[in-house]
């Protein structure tokens, strides 16, 4: 069969790990149609030509606008900052191109409709990169929950925990900038988690919610000694060295937290950070159910403790699943058991199913529908926050 080929926009931390994503998903997963890495496009041609050396792609661009009308691409995927994502989606749907897009699906829930629609009219297949949702032992967690074995859903607890904006003297990037990102620790990783609610338990009706910005102004670049004087400005005041760095206005939130109703009747919690000292990228959910509890963490993602009322009551506890069996959803694809996977498997996974959706003429999950409802719940927070009272996700 002809190869689907894919143009990716951007080409940074996301473009490296979709890039490794295209590179694996032939030899492990053998798609129908394999991916043929034919175009890198980013804005600075000496970088895109670095990576497109580095990524292994046929052909670099600084224009996504030439590249998204090409006829020999099928496929647009974007890995660029939230405020681009809109232009480059539906230029692309325009175009007739199949399109993955990074989450969050845009910067306001009006881009993310406008994507939708377009995606839709166009008749494409359509992605949003909610890879976790492709980890075998969340894979798992689903399956148990759609089996029954937790009974009826009651509590969902979503943490989403990170520390590199933490000292105030980490300097200034887009992730800060409300006009590039839309919003901060919310959109950046609470819509994972706000996703995984939605994938495991259903969807968010309603919540309540609290935004903060702990440091309201950094440097506006990374200078070396200015970690170490941090303490000593805190102090001291100003420093005349910290004086003499311009400094920009973080204008998103460090630090989300919600409380939030499911249709279902289940109640949770979401708190996302990048303040939370120690924890590097601690994904974390647990559900509680009438009959049983499960727990994940992405920092041991290939365990899933589980805990079920049925085991006999002198055995009762959390056991710790190696989720690396393989009858594991995608891991016979990999290594023998307790072999584990890591972080870049989970784009392989995600790469490899919409290969398969594309092929088959199919929308696969999560899509932008799913964008769209994770941006209603972005939005129903920001209010919840901005108003200090509940807020209906509409
Ligand atoms: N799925 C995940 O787990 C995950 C993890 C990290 C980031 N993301 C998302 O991926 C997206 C990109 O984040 P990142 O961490 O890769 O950012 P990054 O800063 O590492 O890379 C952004 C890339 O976009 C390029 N770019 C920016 N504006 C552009 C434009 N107008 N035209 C062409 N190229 C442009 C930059 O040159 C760079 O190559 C964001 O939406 C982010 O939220 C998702």
């Amino acid at each position: 069969m002809t190869p689907i080929n894919v143009a990716l926009i951007g080409y940074a931390f996301m473009g490296r790990a979709h890039s490794n994503a295209y590179r694996q998903v032939g030899p492990f997963f053998a798609p129908r149609r394999a991916p043929r890495m034919k175009v890198i496009c980013g804005r600075s041609a000496p970088d895109v030509e670095r990576a497109r050396q580095a990524l292994g792609w046929e052909e670099g661009a600084t224009d996504w606008r030439e590249v998204v009308k090409r006829k020999d691409i099928d496929l647009v995927d974007v890995c660029t900052p939230g405020d681009s994502h809109a232009e480059i989606a539906i230029a692309a749907a325009r175009a007739g191109k199949h399109v993955f897009c990074e989450k969050p699906l845009a910067n306001s829930l009006k881009d993310a409709e406008r994507m939708l629609a377009a995606v839709e009219k166009a008749g494409v297949s359509h992605m949003i990169c909610h890879n976790y949702r492709r980890i075998p032992a969340v894979m798992l967690a689903r399956q148990l929950i759609t089996e029954g074995a937790l009974g009826e859903i009651r509590h969902y607890r979503g943490t989403y925990l990170q520390d590199w904006m933490s000292d105030p003297a980490a300097p200034f990037n887009w992730r800060l900038d409300r006009t590039k990102a839309g919003s901060g620790a919310l959109g950046d990783i609470a819509s994972h988690s706000i996703d995984l609610a939605r994938f495991l338990v259903g969807e968010i009706t309603e919540v309540a919610a609290d935004l903060k910005t702990f440091v309201k102004t950094r440097p506006s670049r990374s200078v070396p000694e200015l970690t170490e004087l941090t303490e000593v400005a805190e102090l001291k005041g100003r420093s005349r060295r910290r004086a003499a760095v311009p400094m920009a206005e973080v204008t998103v939130d460090d630090a989300a937290l919600a409380l939030v109703h499911f249709a279902n009747g289940a109640i949770g919690t979401i708190e996302a950070t990048r303040m939370a000292n120690g924890r590097k990228n601690y994904n974390r959910f647990e559900i509680n159910g009438r009959l049983g509890s499960l727990a994940f963490n992405l920092e041991r993602m290939n365990e899933l403790e589980v805990y079920l009322e049925s085991d006999p009551p002198h055995l009762r506890g959390f056991r710790t699943i190696m989720v690396t069996e393989p009858g594991h959803p995608y891991v016979g694809r990999w290594w023998p058991p307790g072999h584990v996977l890591g972080y870049e498997h989970t784009f392989v996974h995600t790469v490899a199913d919409l290969l398969d959706a594309i092929t088959d003429g199919k929308v696969p999950t999560p899509n932008f529908a799913d964008g769209v409802a994770n941006q209603r719940v972005l939005a129903a927070v920001e209010r919840a926050a901005k108003t200090r009272r509940w807020q209906m996700v509409n």
